[in-house]
């Protein structure tokens, strides 16, 4: 069974669930928590991936952290109860991944935790809660990288429980970016954008975005950047939401060189990425993504779980002072090109085979399991 409910896991797991499609030993249970239910941040992935309809949809919806993961792990050990899988397999770090994986460690069932070990330190963020629980119920730890197996390491989890496989995010990367690259010229017209002139954007992390003061420094940065690039911002509901309510969307919506969107797919993002002159950011997975694509990043947070992409200055960490923001942004420079199919380079998400090594592994261990009961 593989739980998955917000727009990341539905990137992050996309190439694990194709992989399970293929294998014929393996019988997939897809299930959806509903925790992102808009149709730009669930179906429109189901669609654009490739992704089976979820056996069950949990509608587990909105709320405060322990209304939304209480929702979502007593729908979830329901539905284990009725399908009884043999094992669970939960990606990333969101609240969903957290009732996942407890809901399911206290059936006493194997969980298989997809992009363990990554670590921010920053105990205020809720993922880096939901990565550490996660993680320490789960029976298989798959690792993206030498850091996060280190990291799982340190905090005593036995060698025999981590398995180093890569990036599933590169697997999926490697699939979307010959779709990408022949879908941008077509959508860099209709924007009326030039590869290399202008800065992709997000932020939806409530610790920036529902603080009015932390929005405003955001908003100003852009506004300032939007003087010699244009800005391209497809915005999670929560920051169109707070930009509305804070006064602020006029602001951005007045600027002829802002370019406002709904969320996009993953395909679209994908080829805007590439061509950006650079991110800014306060997402986990785009900083990877930027990082494998050779797009400068600049990171609107003091931390990041992801310390492989800071290396030889591809991403800047500059937390929301607006002066920072835009110095860093003007001056980004391209540091490295892009080494998603790169071999000769050591690429520390991977070689892009994850999905295999992990699917591999679950069926051998499972087989193992089910000869020691
Ligand atoms: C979640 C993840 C975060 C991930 C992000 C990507 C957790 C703790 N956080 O944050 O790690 O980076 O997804 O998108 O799980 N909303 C809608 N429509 C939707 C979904 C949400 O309008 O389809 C609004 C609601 O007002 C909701 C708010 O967004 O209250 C937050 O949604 P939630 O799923 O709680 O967290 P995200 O901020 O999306």
């Amino acid at each position: 069974m593989i739980i998955v409910g917000a727009r990341p896991q539905f990137i992050k797991s996309a190439p694990v669930i194709r992989e399970c499609l293929r294998t014929k030993q393996v019988d997939l249970q897809l299930i959806n928590s509903g925790q992102h239910y808009d149709y730009e941040l669930s179906q429109i992935f189901f669609n654009q991936l490739g992704l089976p309809k979820p056996v069950l949809n949990l509608q587990v919806g909105s709320g405060s952290h322990s209304s939304q993961t209480g929702r979502a792990m007593i729908r979830i050990e329901r539905c284990i109860l009725e399908l009884r899988p043999e094992i669970v397999l939960v990606p990333g770090d969101t609240n969903t991944t957290l009732a996942a994986g407890l809901a399911s460690a206290k059936l006493n069932l194997p969980v298989g935790h997809i992009e363990a070990g990554a670590r921010s330190y920053d105990m205020s963020m809720p993922e880096e809660v939901n990565r550490i629980v996660t993680d320490h119920v789960s029976t298989m730890l798959f690792a993206p990288t030498k850091i996060t197996e280190r990291n799982l390491r340190s905090e005593g989890i036995a060698r025999n429980r981590i398995f180093r496989v890569g990036d599933t995010m590169l697997d999926g990367l490697k699939t979307a970016i010959p779709l990408a690259k022949k879908q941008k010229p077509s959508l860099l017209g209709r924007m009326n954008l030039t590869a290399g002139e202008y800065v992709l954007m997000t932020a939806h992390r409530p610790a920036n975005v529902d603080v009015q003061e932390r929005l405003e420094n955001i908003v100003n940065a852009i506004l300032r950047i939007s003087k010699s690039l244009k800005a391209v911002f497809p915005m999670h509901p929560r920051v169109a939401y707070r930009l509305k309510s804070y006064g602020l969307h006029r602001k951005l919506k007045l600027s002829r060189n802002v370019i406002l969107t709904k969320p996009l797919d993953y395909i679209k993002m994908i080829a805007l990425l590439d061509s950006a002159y650079a991110l800014l950011t306060d997402s986990g997975g785009l900083q990877k993504e930027a990082f494998l694509l050779g797009t400068p990043c600049v990171t609107m947070r003091g931390t990041t779980e992801w310390p492989e992409t800071l290396k030889s200055g591809a991403n800047t960490l500059v937390g929301v002072d607006s002066d920072r923001i835009v110095r860093s942004i003007l001056r980004s420079e391209k540091r490295h090109e892009s080494i998603w199919d790169s071999k000769k380079t050591g690429n520390p998400f991977g070689s892009g085979r994850a999905s295999e090594y992990i699917v591999r592994t679950v069926l051998s261990k499972t087989a193992q399991l089910s000869n020691e009961t």
